[in-house]
């Protein structure tokens, strides 16, 4: 029973890290115009710094929205956070940790795209956690077990919202 408390405490918890990521696909499909944010900067190893994946409107659309999520469960779910500053690092973090994947993806030669298992799918949400720990430490939620769940969750839901952005026309590759 704790077992499942935990985890749904952990799910909501993590909820502003996910719209954080998902809103950029969102907004990107409306808006007519967008700028890297790398602005087509090449690195030494002939590849772009980002790729034009990430864009300045995705970032600021993220953060927005992402932060809006943070502060309504901050009030409509008492105790969730231990402080504003907790919630408001989860979406600052899931952009740190997208942009930080696609640094990496360029570096070992991914077009923007392209698929990096493992990464694509959690390396927001671990960039996101670490900085939202950094205030209070960890949440009293967490052990081994709760964060390996919620790793496979998150991966899981990753997938079948990219998919179904896919079968709604948001995005052009299914993962
Ligand atoms: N996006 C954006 N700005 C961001 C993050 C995402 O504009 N900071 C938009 C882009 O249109 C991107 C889409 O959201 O194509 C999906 O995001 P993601 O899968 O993270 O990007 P990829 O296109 O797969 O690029 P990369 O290989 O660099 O991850
Ligand atoms: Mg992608």
């Amino acid at each position: 029973m704790w077992a499942m408390q935990n985890i749904a405490e952990a799910i909501i918890y993590v909820v502003p890290a996910y719209i954080a990521n998902g809103t950029p696909v969102v907004v990107l499909r409306y808006i007519k115009q967008s700028h890297p944010i790398d602005l087509g900067v090449v690195m030494w190893d002939g590849r772009r710094l980002l790729g034009d994946g990430k864009t300045i409107e995705g970032l600021v659309s993220g953060l927005a929205v992402g932060l809006v999520a943070a502060l309504s469960l901050y009030v409509l779910v008492p105790g969730i956070y231990r402080s504003l500053l907790e919630c408001g690092l989860l979406p600052v973090g899931a952009m740190m940790g997208d942009i930080l994947g696609a640094f990496i993806k360029r570096r070992m030669g991914l077009e923007r795209g392209r698929s990096a298992p493992v990464l694509d799918q959690i390396g927001f949400l671990l960039v996101a956690l670490l900085l939202a720990w950094l205030p209070h430490g960890a949440p009293i939620w967490l052990d081994a077990q709760t964060f390996v769940i919620l790793l496979v969750i998150t991966a899981l839901l990753h997938l079948s919202t990219n998919a179904l952005a896919y079968l709604v026309g948001l995005k052009d590759k299914w993962y």
